[in-house]
Protein backbone atom coordinates (compact mmCIF):
# COMPACT_ATOMS: atom_id res chain seq x y z
CA UNK A 1 0.00 0.00 0.00
CA UNK A 2 1.10 3.40 -0.42
CA UNK A 3 2.10 5.37 2.50
CA UNK A 4 -0.34 8.36 1.28
CA UNK A 5 -3.06 5.95 2.52
CA UNK A 6 -1.04 3.89 5.19
CA UNK A 7 -2.40 4.14 8.75
CA UNK A 8 0.35 2.22 10.83
CA UNK A 9 0.99 4.00 14.22
CA UNK A 10 -2.27 5.57 14.36
CA UNK A 11 -4.54 4.82 17.11
CA UNK A 12 -8.41 5.87 16.47
CA UNK A 13 -11.64 6.38 18.87
CA UNK A 14 -15.02 5.57 17.11
CA UNK A 15 -18.01 5.97 19.07
CA UNK A 16 -20.78 3.53 17.47
CA UNK A 17 -18.25 1.32 16.63
CA UNK A 18 -19.48 -1.93 17.18
CA UNK A 19 -22.24 -2.23 14.42
CA UNK A 20 -23.06 -0.64 10.97
CA UNK A 21 -20.99 2.36 9.51
CA UNK A 22 -18.96 2.68 12.56
CA UNK A 23 -17.80 -0.92 12.48
CA UNK A 24 -16.90 -1.02 9.08
CA UNK A 25 -14.58 2.18 9.42
CA UNK A 26 -12.86 0.11 12.57
CA UNK A 27 -12.42 -2.58 10.21
CA UNK A 28 -10.92 -0.46 7.50
CA UNK A 29 -8.93 1.24 9.80
CA UNK A 30 -7.21 -2.02 10.76
CA UNK A 31 -6.74 -3.30 7.37
CA UNK A 32 -4.86 0.34 7.00
CA UNK A 33 -2.46 -0.23 9.80
CA UNK A 34 -4.41 1.28 12.30
CA UNK A 35 -4.99 0.44 16.32
CA UNK A 36 -9.11 1.08 17.28
CA UNK A 37 -10.66 1.38 20.41
CA UNK A 38 -14.68 0.94 19.39
CA UNK A 39 -17.76 1.82 21.93
CA UNK A 40 -21.42 2.04 22.15
CA UNK A 41 -23.92 1.85 24.92
CA UNK A 42 -24.47 -1.98 24.56
CA UNK A 43 -21.61 -3.54 26.44
CA UNK A 44 -22.08 -7.27 25.02
CA UNK A 45 -22.17 -5.98 21.37
CA UNK A 46 -18.94 -4.21 21.72
CA UNK A 47 -17.40 -7.18 23.09
CA UNK A 48 -18.80 -9.25 20.49
CA UNK A 49 -17.90 -6.63 17.92
CA UNK A 50 -14.35 -6.70 19.17
CA UNK A 51 -13.93 -10.43 19.44
CA UNK A 52 -14.88 -10.38 15.28
CA UNK A 53 -13.07 -7.61 14.33
CA UNK A 54 -9.87 -9.11 16.75
CA UNK A 55 -10.05 -12.50 14.62
CA UNK A 56 -8.28 -10.73 11.07
CA UNK A 57 -5.89 -8.13 13.25
CA UNK A 58 -2.93 -8.14 15.31
CA UNK A 59 -2.69 -8.70 19.28
CA UNK A 60 -3.88 -5.85 21.32
CA UNK A 61 -5.25 -3.47 17.66
CA UNK A 62 -8.72 -3.98 18.88
CA UNK A 63 -10.20 -2.82 22.52
CA UNK A 64 -13.93 -1.35 23.26
CA UNK A 65 -16.28 -1.34 26.16
CA UNK A 66 -19.30 0.33 26.61
CA UNK A 67 -19.44 4.09 25.89
CA UNK A 68 -22.06 6.37 25.90
CA UNK A 69 -21.75 9.54 24.12
CA UNK A 70 -24.63 11.44 26.45
CA UNK A 71 -22.64 11.14 29.59
CA UNK A 72 -19.36 13.24 30.83
CA UNK A 73 -17.94 10.88 33.00
CA UNK A 74 -18.74 7.65 29.87
CA UNK A 75 -16.50 10.04 27.33
CA UNK A 76 -13.80 10.80 29.42
CA UNK A 77 -13.74 6.94 31.00
CA UNK A 78 -13.07 5.74 27.46
CA UNK A 79 -10.84 8.66 26.43
CA UNK A 80 -8.45 8.05 29.48
CA UNK A 81 -8.66 4.31 29.01
CA UNK A 82 -8.06 4.63 24.79
CA UNK A 83 -5.21 7.10 25.73
CA UNK A 84 -3.80 4.76 28.10
CA UNK A 85 -4.02 1.64 26.23
CA UNK A 86 -2.62 3.09 23.09
CA UNK A 87 -0.76 6.12 24.14
CA UNK A 88 -2.15 8.32 21.70
CA UNK A 89 -5.08 9.36 19.72
CA UNK A 90 -4.80 10.24 16.14
CA UNK A 91 -8.40 9.67 14.96
CA UNK A 92 -11.84 10.34 15.95
CA UNK A 93 -15.06 8.81 14.70
CA UNK A 94 -17.97 10.25 15.65
CA UNK A 95 -20.47 7.73 14.45
CA UNK A 96 -22.48 7.22 17.57
CA UNK A 97 -26.61 8.24 16.92
CA UNK A 98 -29.69 7.27 16.83
CA UNK A 99 -33.18 8.12 15.07
CA UNK A 100 -36.53 8.69 15.57
CA UNK A 101 -39.28 8.95 12.45
CA UNK A 102 -42.61 10.18 12.93
CA UNK A 103 -44.81 13.30 12.34
CA UNK A 104 -43.10 16.42 13.32
CA UNK A 105 -46.66 16.89 15.56
CA UNK A 106 -46.16 13.82 17.03
CA UNK A 107 -42.65 14.33 18.06
CA UNK A 108 -41.90 15.52 21.93
CA UNK A 109 -39.61 18.18 22.75
CA UNK A 110 -38.19 15.55 24.68
CA UNK A 111 -37.39 13.30 21.43
CA UNK A 112 -35.92 15.98 19.50
CA UNK A 113 -33.87 16.81 22.29
CA UNK A 114 -32.69 13.25 22.81
CA UNK A 115 -31.86 12.83 19.38
CA UNK A 116 -29.97 16.27 19.23
CA UNK A 117 -27.74 15.33 22.56
CA UNK A 118 -26.96 11.78 20.65
CA UNK A 119 -25.62 13.11 17.60
CA UNK A 120 -24.60 16.79 18.21
CA UNK A 121 -23.86 17.38 21.98
CA UNK A 122 -22.14 13.76 22.52
CA UNK A 123 -20.01 14.15 18.96
CA UNK A 124 -18.62 18.01 20.39
CA UNK A 125 -18.64 15.89 23.89
CA UNK A 126 -16.28 13.67 22.18
CA UNK A 127 -14.57 16.09 20.03
CA UNK A 128 -13.67 18.15 23.14
CA UNK A 129 -12.71 15.08 25.15
CA UNK A 130 -10.11 13.84 22.70
CA UNK A 131 -8.71 17.28 21.51
CA UNK A 132 -6.27 17.73 24.66
CA UNK A 133 -4.16 14.72 23.61
CA UNK A 134 -4.70 15.95 19.69
CA UNK A 135 -3.27 19.13 21.13
CA UNK A 136 -0.28 18.07 22.36
CA UNK A 137 0.70 15.57 20.07
CA UNK A 138 -0.03 18.74 17.55
CA UNK A 139 -1.72 16.45 15.37
CA UNK A 140 -5.36 14.53 14.80
CA UNK A 141 -7.93 13.70 12.36
CA UNK A 142 -11.60 13.99 13.63
CA UNK A 143 -14.66 12.73 11.49
CA UNK A 144 -17.74 13.18 11.81
CA UNK A 145 -20.84 11.32 10.18
CA UNK A 146 -23.50 13.60 8.92
CA UNK A 147 -26.10 12.54 5.86
CA UNK A 148 -28.30 13.12 2.69
CA UNK A 149 -30.62 14.88 5.65
CA UNK A 150 -27.84 17.41 6.29
CA UNK A 151 -28.99 18.44 2.50
CA UNK A 152 -32.07 17.57 1.97
CA UNK A 153 -35.39 16.43 3.86
CA UNK A 154 -36.14 13.30 4.23
CA UNK A 155 -39.52 13.17 5.55
CA UNK A 156 -40.87 12.53 9.22
CA UNK A 157 -37.13 12.99 10.56
CA UNK A 158 -37.03 16.33 11.89
CA UNK A 159 -35.10 15.99 14.98
CA UNK A 160 -32.27 14.00 13.13
CA UNK A 161 -32.16 16.46 10.21
CA UNK A 162 -31.97 19.36 12.16
CA UNK A 163 -29.02 17.39 14.54
CA UNK A 164 -27.61 16.13 10.99
CA UNK A 165 -27.58 19.86 9.58
CA UNK A 166 -26.02 20.79 12.67
CA UNK A 167 -23.27 18.27 12.08
CA UNK A 168 -22.03 20.51 9.67
CA UNK A 169 -21.77 23.61 11.29
CA UNK A 170 -20.05 22.04 13.95
CA UNK A 171 -17.09 20.52 11.79
CA UNK A 172 -17.02 24.00 9.84
CA UNK A 173 -16.35 25.37 13.08
CA UNK A 174 -13.51 22.83 14.60
CA UNK A 175 -11.95 22.84 11.77
CA UNK A 176 -11.28 26.66 11.47
CA UNK A 177 -10.83 26.53 15.45
CA UNK A 178 -8.74 23.60 15.87
CA UNK A 179 -6.34 23.25 12.73
CA UNK A 180 -3.50 25.38 14.15
CA UNK A 181 -2.94 22.59 16.43
CA UNK A 182 -3.08 20.45 13.79
CA UNK A 183 -6.23 19.09 13.87
CA UNK A 184 -8.53 18.64 10.96
CA UNK A 185 -11.86 17.93 11.03
CA UNK A 186 -14.21 16.81 8.52
CA UNK A 187 -17.31 15.25 8.18
CA UNK A 188 -18.89 12.11 6.09
CA UNK A 189 -22.49 12.41 4.52
CA UNK A 190 -23.31 8.63 3.97
CA UNK A 191 -26.28 7.78 1.41
CA UNK A 192 -28.95 5.22 2.21
CA UNK A 193 -27.35 2.28 3.94
CA UNK A 194 -29.48 -0.22 5.39
CA UNK A 195 -28.07 -1.07 9.08
CA UNK A 196 -29.93 -1.62 12.56
CA UNK A 197 -30.69 2.32 12.64
CA UNK A 198 -32.88 2.21 9.49
CA UNK A 199 -33.09 -1.64 7.61
CA UNK A 200 -37.10 -1.34 8.24
CA UNK A 201 -37.60 2.27 6.49
CA UNK A 202 -35.36 0.87 3.76
CA UNK A 203 -35.72 -2.96 2.95
CA UNK A 204 -38.87 -3.93 1.11
CA UNK A 205 -40.87 -0.66 1.57
CA UNK A 206 -42.12 2.09 -0.59
CA UNK A 207 -39.83 3.91 0.99
CA UNK A 208 -36.93 2.27 -0.24
CA UNK A 209 -37.74 1.55 -3.85
CA UNK A 210 -38.19 5.39 -4.36
CA UNK A 211 -35.08 6.27 -3.02
CA UNK A 212 -33.00 3.57 -5.02
CA UNK A 213 -35.25 5.11 -8.24
CA UNK A 214 -33.73 8.45 -7.60
CA UNK A 215 -30.34 6.88 -6.74
CA UNK A 216 -28.46 6.97 -10.36
CA UNK A 217 -26.71 3.79 -9.14
CA UNK A 218 -30.10 1.88 -8.73
CA UNK A 219 -29.39 0.87 -5.41
CA UNK A 220 -28.45 1.46 -1.42
CA UNK A 221 -24.55 1.15 -0.58
CA UNK A 222 -22.59 -0.51 2.13
CA UNK A 223 -21.38 0.54 5.23
CA UNK A 224 -18.18 -0.67 3.47
CA UNK A 225 -18.33 1.49 1.18
CA UNK A 226 -18.34 4.48 3.66
CA UNK A 227 -15.04 3.20 5.31
CA UNK A 228 -12.47 4.23 2.39
CA UNK A 229 -13.83 7.65 2.96
CA UNK A 230 -12.71 7.46 6.52
CA UNK A 231 -9.41 6.11 5.98
CA UNK A 232 -9.06 8.40 2.96
CA UNK A 233 -10.00 11.43 5.36
CA UNK A 234 -7.73 10.34 8.44
CA UNK A 235 -4.48 9.31 6.04
CA UNK A 236 -1.36 11.60 4.80
CA UNK A 237 -3.25 11.49 1.56
CA UNK A 238 -5.59 13.99 2.97
CA UNK A 239 -3.45 16.48 4.60
CA UNK A 240 -5.16 19.84 3.31
CA UNK A 241 -8.60 18.42 3.35
CA UNK A 242 -9.83 20.23 6.02
CA UNK A 243 -13.99 21.11 7.10
CA UNK A 244 -14.82 19.52 3.89
CA UNK A 245 -18.00 16.89 4.32
CA UNK A 246 -17.67 14.23 1.86
CA UNK A 247 -21.03 12.83 0.13
CA UNK A 248 -21.10 8.98 -0.56
CA UNK A 249 -24.25 8.55 -1.91
CA UNK A 250 -24.31 6.93 -5.04
CA UNK A 251 -25.35 10.04 -6.93
CA UNK A 252 -28.35 10.30 -5.13
CA UNK A 253 -27.81 13.92 -3.85
CA UNK A 254 -26.80 14.79 -8.15
CA UNK A 255 -30.33 12.59 -8.69
CA UNK A 256 -32.53 16.16 -8.88
CA UNK A 257 -35.91 15.17 -10.18
CA UNK A 258 -35.17 14.23 -13.29
CA UNK A 259 -36.12 10.68 -15.44
CA UNK A 260 -35.26 7.75 -13.28
CA UNK A 261 -32.98 5.34 -14.74
CA UNK A 262 -34.41 2.87 -13.03
CA UNK A 263 -35.05 -0.46 -14.29
CA UNK A 264 -38.68 -0.68 -13.82
CA UNK A 265 -38.83 3.24 -14.56
CA UNK A 266 -37.28 2.88 -17.82
CA UNK A 267 -39.77 3.22 -21.62
CA UNK A 268 -40.13 -0.09 -22.62
CA UNK A 269 -36.97 -0.66 -25.37
N1 LIG B 1 -27.22 3.92 7.67
C1 LIG B 1 -27.41 5.02 6.96
O1 LIG B 1 -28.07 5.01 5.90
C2 LIG B 1 -26.83 6.31 7.43
C3 LIG B 1 -26.83 7.39 6.52
C4 LIG B 1 -26.29 8.60 6.95
C5 LIG B 1 -25.75 8.72 8.20
N2 LIG B 1 -25.77 7.65 9.05
C6 LIG B 1 -25.17 7.84 10.36
O2 LIG B 1 -24.12 6.91 10.51
C7 LIG B 1 -23.89 6.69 11.89
C8 LIG B 1 -23.86 5.20 12.15
O3 LIG B 1 -25.16 4.67 11.92
P1 LIG B 1 -25.39 3.21 11.32
O4 LIG B 1 -26.23 3.35 10.14
O5 LIG B 1 -24.10 2.51 11.22
O6 LIG B 1 -26.34 2.58 12.43
P2 LIG B 1 -26.03 1.66 13.69
O7 LIG B 1 -25.48 0.36 13.25
O8 LIG B 1 -27.28 1.67 14.49
O9 LIG B 1 -24.87 2.46 14.43
C9 LIG B 1 -25.12 3.46 15.39
C10 LIG B 1 -24.41 3.05 16.65
O10 LIG B 1 -24.49 4.11 17.59
C11 LIG B 1 -24.57 3.54 18.87
N3 LIG B 1 -25.12 4.55 19.75
C12 LIG B 1 -26.36 5.09 19.74
N4 LIG B 1 -26.48 5.99 20.72
C13 LIG B 1 -25.29 6.01 21.38
C14 LIG B 1 -24.78 6.72 22.47
N5 LIG B 1 -25.55 7.59 23.16
N6 LIG B 1 -23.51 6.50 22.87
C15 LIG B 1 -22.73 5.62 22.22
N7 LIG B 1 -23.15 4.91 21.16
C16 LIG B 1 -24.42 5.10 20.76
C17 LIG B 1 -25.44 2.30 18.71
O11 LIG B 1 -25.11 1.26 19.63
P3 LIG B 1 -25.79 1.15 21.08
O12 LIG B 1 -27.26 1.04 20.88
O13 LIG B 1 -25.13 -0.07 21.65
O14 LIG B 1 -25.40 2.40 21.81
C18 LIG B 1 -25.03 1.83 17.31
O15 LIG B 1 -24.02 0.84 17.37
C19 LIG B 1 -25.02 7.41 12.62
O16 LIG B 1 -24.55 8.69 13.03
C20 LIG B 1 -26.07 7.60 11.54
O17 LIG B 1 -26.91 8.68 11.81
C21 LIG B 1 -26.29 6.45 8.69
Amino acid sequence: MSDRFNLTGQAALITGGASGIGKAIAQAFLEAGARVWIGSRTAEKVETAVAELGESASEGAVLGQSLDVTDDGSVEETTAKALESFGRIDILVNSAGIIIKKPTEELTLEEFNTVHESHVTGTLRCCKAVATAMKEQGSGSIINIASISSFVDLVEVTAYAAAKSAILGLTRSLANEWAKHGIRTNAIAPGFIPTDLNRKFLEGTERGRRIIENTPMERFGTAEEISGAAVFLSSPAASFVNGHTLVVDGGYLACGIGDSYAPWARPDE
